[in-house]
């Protein structure tokens, strides 16, 4: 992969308000403030770049990943993380929209007051389902776009059907109206067939989303593209917020680990969530990153996703921009109001700042 950092550099405009959003401890919470819950794995595309279905992939090894998740099996999460009310994404390396019963599986979590938010293709949305995205509150759904043009869409995707995608995004735009659920995004994982198109993706989609997403790409081991100065490393927030679920309830060490080459344990086998989330081998790997003995972890001696998680922000043009070397988000401020606490594994804007926008 090229060197992509210029396409997340931001065009120099006076600055509002920067406020570093630093972690400045490393506790980990009773339960993951975040599961992605992998329901089913398939997929109607095939991303290049993708972990999973993507090139690159060795055909058995993918086979082995791809299954459905017990419905009984996830009510069982559910029930025991309810309370503490983590956000929960319906899919992990699969497109969430094929899930056999995904409107069961959502009313099962919205009955139990969890919050759901999910990136699409969005390519199967239909309009029943984009009705039932507003009746049951969906908490936020990301149409994954990847592009602004079809020749680049069919490299950073595999398909030129753009005019679809968008079409379906706007028709979830126009049946949620002027509510509030779900806060919809749109988003383009940076790579370099599209890393041109950055600037031109912000300023179109801004004016229509909620928010806008910016994200490095991950491949062999790193995010490309991601400045080099980004001080001494730090413990993984990941290790300390997400819990990332495969269908047959293994728990890998982090939301990179499509293949399942780190497992820490298994839900269903090993007693639930709680038990894995405080179990040998998650407690192990969080001390040896709190002191700093990254290389004896193989998953992580390389990576270098823990900078992304230390986010700033400003406020301009009307958008509450937090960024970070990984992520940017363009957050419309006159649709924050879709932007709620319960959406807490994204961290929800700081009062105070947004008291000073008004
Ligand atoms: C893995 S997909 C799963 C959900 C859904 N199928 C979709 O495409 O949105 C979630 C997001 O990950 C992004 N993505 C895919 N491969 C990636 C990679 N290698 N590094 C970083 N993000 C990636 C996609 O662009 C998408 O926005
Ligand atoms: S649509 Fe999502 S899950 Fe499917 S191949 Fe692309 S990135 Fe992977």
């Amino acid at each position: 992969m090229n060197d992509t950092s210029k396409a997340t550099t931001p065009p120099a405009r006076a600055r509002t308000k920067v406020r570093d959003l630093t972690p400045t401890e490393w506790r980990v919470p009773e339960m993951p403030e975040r599961l992605l819950l992998d329901l089913r794995t398939d997929c109607n595309l095939k991303c290049p770049k993708c972990l999973l279905h993507g090139d690159g992939v060795d055909g058995e090894r993918k086979h082995q990943m791809i299954g459905t998740m017990d419905a009984d099996n996830a009510r069982r999460i559910l029930d025991e993380v309810m309370a503490a009310k983590p956000l929960i994404q319906p899919s992990w390396w699969g497109e969430p929209l094929l899930a056999r019963n995904l409107e069961g599986h959502i009313r099962d979590m919205k009955e139990r007051s969890i919050a759901v938010c999910m990136n699409t293709n969005g390519l199967t949305l239909t309009e029943k389902l984009a009705r039932f995205f507003v009746d049951v509150r969906l908490d936020a759904i990301f149409f994954s776009l990847d592009a602004t043009k079809p020749e680049t869409l069919l490299k950073t995707r595999g398909i030129d059907k753009l005019d679809k995608i968008v079409k379906n995004l706007r028709m979830m735009l126009r049946i949620r109206g002027d509510g509030i659920y779900p806060r919809i995004g749109a988003t383009l994982t940076v790579e370099p067939a599209n890393q041109d198109e950055v600037e031109e993706f912000v300023a179109r989609w801004t004016p229509v989303v909620d928010v806008v997403r910016i994200g490095l790409v991950y491949a062999n081991g790193s995010l490309k593209g991601l400045p080099p100065e980004q001080g001494p490393r730090k413990p993984c927030a990941l290790l300390y917020q997400t819990m990332p679920i495969h269908y047959n309830g293994d728990v890998s060490i982090c939301c990179f680990d499509s293949l399942g080459d780190h497992l820490v344990g298994n839900v269903f086998k090993d007693g639930g969530v709680r038990a894995v989330w405080h179990g040998k081998e998650l407690t192990r790997l969080r001390r040896l990153h709190e002191s700093g003995r990254f290389d004896e972890i193989p998953f992580c001696k390389n990576c270098n996703a823990w900078a992304g998680y230390m986010f700033e922000e400003e406020v301009r043009d009307g958008l509450l921009i937090r960024r970070s070397p990984q992520f940017v988000y363009y957050n419309r401020i006159d649709r924050l109001g879709s932007w709620h606490d319960n959406l807490r594994g994204h961290r929800p804007p700081p009062r105070e700042l947004l008291e000073k926008v008004e």
